[in-house]
């Protein structure tokens, strides 16, 4: 069979009859041989760990990414599609770092693919020289309002099994909730920080081979887009410790090569999602880690430090409002979500929410109308009524509710706050964490602290009738959001539904829905949000 032809064929299975039931058929596709056998030696390193990310315009641009246990020849990939077969190479570029902990130098690759065509299904290979291929497919967003399409979101992670010694945490959960999230077929996936915890374990590298071989399964065929949680700062990695994050995603261009990948932005249909870094505004000390303190060879003596608040010294912040300026100006962008880690509320004892993103982003948030904020770091799942501005008299910015139905909400009242952080880490936010009645938990500052020892956070608590749902009980879960571009009567809407399992258990069940609607075209409200906020984004 010639490769177009089989390219032909593969693709009649993808994309022939609608999503439901091609489902079924493109499961069974994955898991059936490479696209092409070879029966070249595989004395090479094979590529592992694939997975692919859309670059800033996700309707023409995707990037293949992968790793390998050595230096590979001749990296590329090889792209398909139903129209014009197997045509086309792309070379992939080379990225290393060496492990600070170990040594250990990590080769990473990164095929970057545009001028793709919207809405369509691609076949690709990863191939080295003298490697077995590894194969995967994707799908190019929709342009503009053409088509709906679905989302998933969740944080903090971890991975399936213990590696090393056991020091990061690991979950059967942090399995099952790939496989929950795939059954969805979605478009994309946001991972909302703390990825896999590597920075806590003694074995760093092959924690991260376990994370990704863990999400191939998924996202060697759809985007695992990510955030940089705090325990993605691995000090001594980089000047900030993100230096393995940086190398291991290929994710669109900030404009800053010294951080680039911390934060970026990309446009899925009508939507524009701005991944942030969180780390730079926190005033908590969140990536430390005393296994490196005490293994990292040299810490002390190259004054390596965990604690980065204020690394970008107000890069990341004025991105942040360039970005989200542009954004709300855009008359092909309906909604903007922002993809971030620590949170701006919370109603746990367990991190607690950060006065830092309230004084840095919150107010830009409100200026500009960010519709939706998805995060993680605590290790449960909340929801909030659409908030802007402050509770009056609040001296800790306490954000003001602006709507009070829970299941049907209108985003240019407010932003809507999800904390999504049970995505399998071995410790979930314990029932004892919640205060009853009901109040908010915030870390106004952290006391004395130093390289060597971690600053303890100081934490206030407020009111709470911010908090529109909390889920107790159910340890481990993820959301997913339909994204309806246009609705008969003119509105646009994106129904979320969250869904949790038990400890131990596959089986993931939905458990909360709402919808956020708001009438297509410029928004009524719009000026209305502007001054009083923009002014006081500054603190
Ligand atoms: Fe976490
Ligand atoms: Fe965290």
């Amino acid at each position: 069979m010639s490769d177009a032809a089989e390219v032909s064929r593969r693709n009649v299975l993808i994309t022939g009859g609608v999503a439901a039931a091609a489902a079924p058929l493109l499961r069974g596709h994955r898991t059936g041989p490479a696209l092409i056998l070879r029966p070249e030696t595989v004395a090479a390193p094979p590529p592992e760990q694939v997975h692919v990310q859309f670059g800033a315009d996700a309707a023409s641009q995707v990037a293949v990414s992968w790793a390998a246990a050595a230096a590979a020849a001749r990296p590329r990939v090889r792209l398909g599609d139903a129209e014009h077969g197997f045509g086309r190479y792309e070379e992939a570029e080379e990225r290393v770092y060496t492990e600070a902990l170990t040594g250990e130098i990590v080769y990473t690759y990164h095929a970057r693919l545009g001028f793709l065509a919207p809405d369509t299904e691609y076949v690709y290979e990863v191939l080295h020289d003298g490697a077995p291929p590894v194969a995967g497919t994707f799908r190019t967003g929709p342009r503009g309002r053409s088509r709906g399409f679905r989302f998933t979101s969740f944080g903090d992670q971890s991975i399936p099994a213990p590696v090393g010694l056991g020091l990061g945490p690991a979950t059967a959960n942090a399995g099952y909730i790939v496989d929950a999230v795939d059954a969805l077929d979605p478009l994309f996936h946001l991972m909302n920080g703390d990825l896999c915890y590597a920075n806590i374990s003694d074995v760093p590298v092959a924690t991260w081979a376990s994370f990704f071989t863990n999400n191939m399964r998924s996202a060697r065929y759809r985007p695992w887009m990510p955030t940089a949680g705090n325990h993605e700062n691995e000090v001594a990695n980089g000047p900030q410790g993100y230096l393995a994050y940086q190398t291991r995603f290929e994710l669109p261009d900030n404009g800053s090569a010294q951080f680039r990948g911390n934060w970026y932005a990309f446009t899925v249909g009508p939507v524009r999602v701005l991944a942030l870094n969180n780390d730079d505004v926190c005033l908590q000390d969140g990536g430390f880690s005393s296994y490196r303190r005490d293994h990292v060879p040299g810490y002390q003596a190259n004054g390596d430090n965990p604690y980065i608040t204020g690394y970008s010294q107000g890069l990341q912040r004025a991105w942040l409002e360039a970005e989200l300026a542009l954004a709300r100006t855009s008359p092909e962008i309906d909604w903007i979500v922002v993809c971030m880690h620590q949170v701006a509320m919370s109603s746990a004892h367990f991190n607690g929410a950060d006065l830092g993103i309230r004084q840095q982003f919150l107010p830009l948030f409100d200026a500009y109308g960010v519709d939706l904020v998805v995060a993680g770091h605590e290790h449960h799942f909340e929801r909030t009524f659409p908030v802007r501005g402050v509770l009056p008299g609040s001296t800790v910015l306490t954000p003001a509710p602006r709507g009070s139905d829970p299941a049907e909400i209108d985003t240019r009242d407010g932003t809507v706050h999800m904390i999504i952080g049970g995505g399998g880490h071995s410790t979930p936010t314990p029932l004892s964490d919640f205060d009853v009645p009901h109040d908010g938990v915030l870390i106004v500052g952290v006391g004395p602290g130093s390289p060597q020892a971690q600053h303890p956070t100081i934490t206030v608590t407020e009111p709470a009738p911010w908090s529109a749902y909390r889920d107790l009980r159910t340890p481990y879960g993820f959301a997913s959001f339909d994204v309806t571009p246009v609705e008969h009567g003119g509105t646009t809407s994106i129904t979320v539904t969250h869904y949790g399992a038990a400890a131990g258990s596959p089986g993931y069940a939905p458990l909360d829905q709402f919808v956020m609607r708001k009438p297509l075209g410029p928004e009524p409200r719009r000026a209305e949000r502007r001054p009083e906020r923009a002014g006081s984004a500054a603190r």
